[in-house]
């Protein structure tokens, strides 16, 4: 075995079939039925429609053992090129399980960032229908990430997951890696026999006996939604098709937390159709887990960070169960148009909530992100790359990650808030759930919606409306929705307050006289604001309004009675954290940053507070310090990430 994984290891390394480039470059002016520049493959010659995975997953080694079965569309195709990236092949079969004749195969040069990975090309009969490509993952499969014991709740056994989107399936599965090609999937997988194996797929609620799984997921899905994950796992079941798997000690937290998943589940069915998936399932990972959420079809993978203990940040739950049709059912094309996976998202995630908990409260969690849309809007525009602040982008030659941002999720919601105000709720409730019937199990891109759009909408309501503005110029067009929250006021107005001096948060007391039989009482009464008073949406205002060059003495005066740097809430500390570390008071609470960055490994929190560290040269050297003793637990989308910041913030 030894000497052949070596063989195939230097195959992968100077193999030197040039790499083949997409056609043309897009013409200027050519808008969104572009190709898909983030995947070699080439499915429309000849796309896998089922996968079949035989995996065996090994805690020794950390490494995958896997034989992927493609059984194709051939439209007389000579070649099947599937991306691959961090892999090393083994060798290439063609045929039937059983029937099968050993392939040639030719692997590119790597990109040369690594991003794109390798195009593994199999010359093939223009009758060919099955390919098999026996492989190994390695180190560099970044999809995966192993985790020693120590880094589980119960510190005794090891964990395994996977984080497909955008580009990282191809890291641990030779497959045709682009979301415009749809494909039902099984597997069979092997694993250590005190854990459990679930999948993005039917899932069993009990561990077996010889460590063996099947799965089968029978509805189209893009590849980046393929996912594994391998730990100490139980389940504890909402109702009939709703449930969570978490590490046993976590398992009543969970169950108390994400006990709204049947209401979320019934009210986003009400708005935009049946759940098409059969189960709905989150699976609550470890804390290295570089994401709040992600959609994995029938099993969402969530961030332990949600269990705040209030029940304070099941938004999340909702944007990736809305996910079950924006992006799993209707899926974006390429990459360029995430925001059709995303924007609508946030939108349907917001229909939920306002459903749930009212309209106020879906105000507040969108006037806050809107907060952070303008911010983003700010940093794009002294950017290297000014024109991603379109909706649709372009993002040849680029990581799919750079259109991560809040114009995607944010813009993209508040253009279809903004359309929903033009034409009424109940015209725009009907679009949308015609578009999520029309484009079922396919995939869509802009110019698509578009078409949509004017004809099953604008049309019929008679309105006029500049989409192209929206989704094919920078900024935020004039006539976006404007929200207004009476509470988030009030939360102004008490930072303004406070930094004016004013004890806000100490104990007032005050006297009133109460009549007791015939004599009059005087009685003492202390009033205090409280933490528990707010959403934890109204104190992440209250610290974004304070002055970044807060003084020591008032930073301290709220830990004093708000105790903020000792909150449990996780986006709560990440706002304060980056106070701090933007006016210095990280030297105050240095201890509790470090640990959050050290527990934490949720790219969205980890940013800012290493950006904040990093620009401060007081706690630049503490954050890089930070970041070499935990960097070997992040995931390595995190981790990424985190490096590039460095070199980007170094003077
Ligand atoms: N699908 C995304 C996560 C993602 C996007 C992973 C792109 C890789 C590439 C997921 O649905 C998501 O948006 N998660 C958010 C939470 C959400 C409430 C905004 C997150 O993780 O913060
Ligand atoms: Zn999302």
């Amino acid at each position: 075995m030894k000497a052949f994984i070596g063989f195939f290891f230097v195959l992968l390394l100077f193999s030197s079939c040039d790499a083949l480039h997409k056609d043309d470059p897009i013409s200027e002016g050519q808008t969104s039925s572009d190709t898909d520049f983030h995947s070699y493959a080439n499915p429309n010659e000849i796309a896998t429609t089922h996968l079949h995975l035989e995996l065996d997953v090994n805690f020794e080694n950390e490494t995958i053992y896997g034989v992927a079965r493609h059984e194709m569309n051939n439209k007389g195709a000579d070649t099947a090129v599937f991306d691959m990236n961090g892999l090393m092949i083994q060798k290439v079969t063609i045929g039937k399980k059983g029937e099968e004749e050993e392939a040639d195969m030719f692997i590119d040069k790597m990109d040369q960032d690594s991003t794109l990975g390798q195009a593994l090309r199999v010359p093939i009969k223009k009758d060919t229908k099955y390919v098999n490509i026996y492989y190994q993952t390695t180190e560099r499969s970044d999809a995966l990430d192993w985790l020693d014991p120590k880094l589980t709740t119960s510190k005794t056994k090891p964990f395994l997951y996977t984080q497909g989107q955008a580009i990282l399936t191809r890291t641990w599965i030779p497959l045709q890696d682009s979301p415009s090609n749809r494909i039902t999937y099984s597997a069979d997988v092997k694993v250590p026999v005190d854990l459990l194996a679930v999948m993005s797929a039917k899932n069993p609620t009990h561990k077996n006996k010889d460590g063996k799984y099947h799965f089968e997921m029978n509805k189209p899905i893009p590849a980046y939604l393929i996912a594994l994950a391998v730990g100490d796992l139980e389940y504890h079941a909402f109702s009939p098709n709703s449930g969570v798997y978490a590490e046993p000690e976590l398992l009543p937290s969970c169950a108390n937390e994400f006990d709204a998943i049947p209401k979320m589940i019934t009210a986003a069915e009400k708005l935009y159709g049946p759940y098409q998936w059969g189960q709905y399932d989150i699976l609550v990972l470890p804390y290295s887990f570089p994401f709040g959420g992600m959609e994995n079809p029938m099993l969402t993978f969530a961030n332990p960070t949600l269990l705040a203990g209030d029940k304070s940040l099941v938004s999340v739950i909702a944007h990736e169960l809305a996910h079950s049709w924006s992006g799993n059912l209707v899926t974006n094309r390429t990459w360029n148009d995430f925001w059709l996976n995303e924007g609508f998202t946030v939108y349907f995630e917001l229909r939920i909530m306002e459903s749930i908990y009212g309209k106020e409260v879906s105000d507040i969690l969108a006037l806050v992100e809107f907060h952070e849309l303008k911010d983003e809007l700010t940093r794009i525009k002294k950017s290297k790359h000014p024109e991603d602040s379109k909706l649709h982008l372009s993002l040849e030659g680029r990581n799919p990650d750079d259109g991560m941002t809040d114009i995607a999720y944010v813009k993209g919601a508040f253009f279809l808030k903004t359309i929903e105000k033009l034409v009424g709720r109940s015209a725009f409730d009907s679009f949308l759930k015609k578009y999520f019937q029309t484009f079922q199990f396919k995939t869509v891109d802009s110019d698509q919606f578009i078409a949509f759009l004017k004809s099953e909408l604008l049309a019929k309501q008679n309105k006029t409306f500049d989409y192209n503005q929206w989704i094919y110029q920078t900024g935020l067009p004039n006539n976006c929705i404007q929200l207004h929250s009476e509470r988030l006021i009030q939360m102004e107005k008490l930072a303004d307050d406070f930094v004016k001096n004013k004890k806000s948060f100490a104990p007032k007391v005050s006297y009133t006289w109460k009549k007791v039989g015939r004599r009059k009482k005087k009685i003492k009464k202390i009033q205090q604001i409280k933490y528990e008073d707010y959403i934890v949406q109204e104190w992440q205002t209250f610290i974004r309004r304070l002055p970044r060059n807060l003084s020591m003495e008032k930073m301290k005066e709220i830990d004093r009675y708000l105790k903020f740097s000792n909150s449990e809430n996780s986006e709560l500390l990440m706002e304060w954290f980056v106070l701090s570390a933007q006016n210095g008071y990280a030297k105050v609470n240095k201890a509790q940053i470090q640990a959050f960055l050290s527990k934490v490994g949720r790219r969205k929190y980890l940013m800012p507070i290493y950006e904040a560290l990093l620009l401060n040269p007081e706690t630049r050297n503490m954050a890089i310090a930070t970041f070499n003793e935990a960097k070997t637990h992040y995931h390595a989308v995190s981790r990424n990430s985190i490096e590039l910041l460095i070199k980007e913030t170094k003077k």
